[in-house]
């Protein structure tokens, strides 16, 4: 099936131009059936906690499938946040208690590692960037026999920069350090291939290019790491056997199950599976290759109409979306809103991020209506 027929699966798209999949994704049919089924299971059993276990279990094969990991190697959580604190609740790692990281992390997670530096369980160091781009020799003066983790964005939420991850991980591994990876931004849009990429832990919600609905995400964490580290924050899904009932006993579920908490996000697992199978559907390939096509087409674009582009220039160093400086961006943002343009304010740039089924022309409307609204 070409790209451009599976646009009558988002409903949206014939009223609107939908280019805020960098914030949340349009409604599709397949995450509305996914949903559905829950909500029916529900009506008509009533209680039925295996059916919703094994949807929970279905959601973590699809992204264990997504980004090339064992189903073992996933673990359930409710934001990203929550999967950094988790991370972050397993500090110390023997001697080592050093994060390095970046100014560029979606302030959420900053905050936990900062949050923890407060309390003397991490120390921590940042690196800086003045277009949003990091190189792994920023480390080398910061890397050290004290370091346990380098946290770094894959593609960054204000500009799109897109981090060389293969690289960080291969400096961090030299000095013994691990690598956590936030694929917010990008999962969805490109092939992530965690063994290849030589990725320790990996996080990503499900709201933005994985089609889902907030209140889900999934944390990876390599088999061989997670029979290491216990995480302080826990639950009882993160037992052995969560069903043996006794409070004052505690141990570590294998693998990465050991970072499930309370009663997992049920619907919002189901919707995230609904996406993911979706997009795997589709083939991450033919998704990665249009997201590029349609990357270069929104720069060019930009370009020709003189508007300033706040995201690196090359489409291999950047995610799907492109940040253009405005100034004032919500009210871009709403200019296009009144105009059924949907695009994503962020301090001063509006960010169009298309996915794969973005069509030129909807790209050149919202482009020339930045330019509207930049005269007003
Ligand atoms: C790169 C990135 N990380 C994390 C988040 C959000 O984290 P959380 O799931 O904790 O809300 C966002 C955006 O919402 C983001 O763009």
């Amino acid at each position: 099936m070409s790209l451009s027929n599976y646009r009558k699966e988002f409903p949206i798209l014939s009223e609107k131009i939908h280019l805020g999949n960098c914030s949340q994704a349009p409604q599709s049919i397949p995450v509305l059936n996914a949903m559905d089924e829950y909500f029916q299971n529900w009506r008509k059993i009533g209680m039925d906690w295996d059916y919703w276990m094994t949807g929970v279990e279905q959601a973590k094969a699809s992204f264990a499938k997504l980004i090339h990991a064992e189903v073992d190697e996933i673990a359930v959580v409710s934001c990203v946040s929550d999967a950094v604190t988790s991370i972050a609740s397993t500090f110390p790692w023997q001697n080592r208690k050093k994060v390095i990281t970046t100014e560029a992390e979606f302030p959420s997670v900053g905050h936990v590692w900062n949050s923890f530096a407060k309390k003397g369980l991490v120390d921590l160091a940042f690196i800086s960037s003045d277009d949003g781009l990091y190189s792994p020799e920023q480390l080398d003066e910061l890397l050290n026999e004290d370091t346990a983790l380098v946290s770094l964005h894959h593609v960054g939420y204000y500009n799109g920069a897109k981090q060389d991850v293969k690289a960080f991980a291969k400096k961090a591994h030299e000095h013994g350090a691990k690598l956590f990876v936030d694929a917010y931004q990008s999962l969805g849009t490109c092939d992530i291939n965690v063994k290849e990429l030589d990725i320790d832990m990996l996080a990503s919600g499900n709201l933005k290019y994985l089609l889902g609905i907030p209140g889900v995400a999934f944390l990876y964490v390599k088999r061989e790491l997670a029979e290491q580290i216990e995480p302080a924050m826990t639950g009882w899904f993160g037992r052995v056997n969560p069903f043996y009932f006794d409070a004052t006993h505690l141990d570590f579920a294998e693998g990465a199950k050991r970072f499930n908490t309370g009663t997992p996000p049920v619907i919002a697992a189901f919707a995230a599976r609904g996406g993911m199978d979706f997009l795997l559907d589709v083939r991450m390939d033919r998704i990665e290759k249009r997201v590029l096509e349609l990357s270069q087409f929104t720069l060019d674009g930009a370009n020709k109409r003189g508007l300033e582009i706040a995201s690196p220039l090359d489409t291999l160093k950047k995610g799907a979306s492109t940040a253009i400086r405005v100034g004032d961006a919500h009210k871009v943002e709403s200019y296009l809103a009144e105009n059924q343009v949907i695009g994503s304010a962020r301090a001063d740039v509006i960010r169009l991020a298309p996915h794969f089924f973005t069509e030129e022309h909807e790209i050149d409307r919202a482009l020339d209506l930045v330019v509207e609204s930049l005269k007003q």
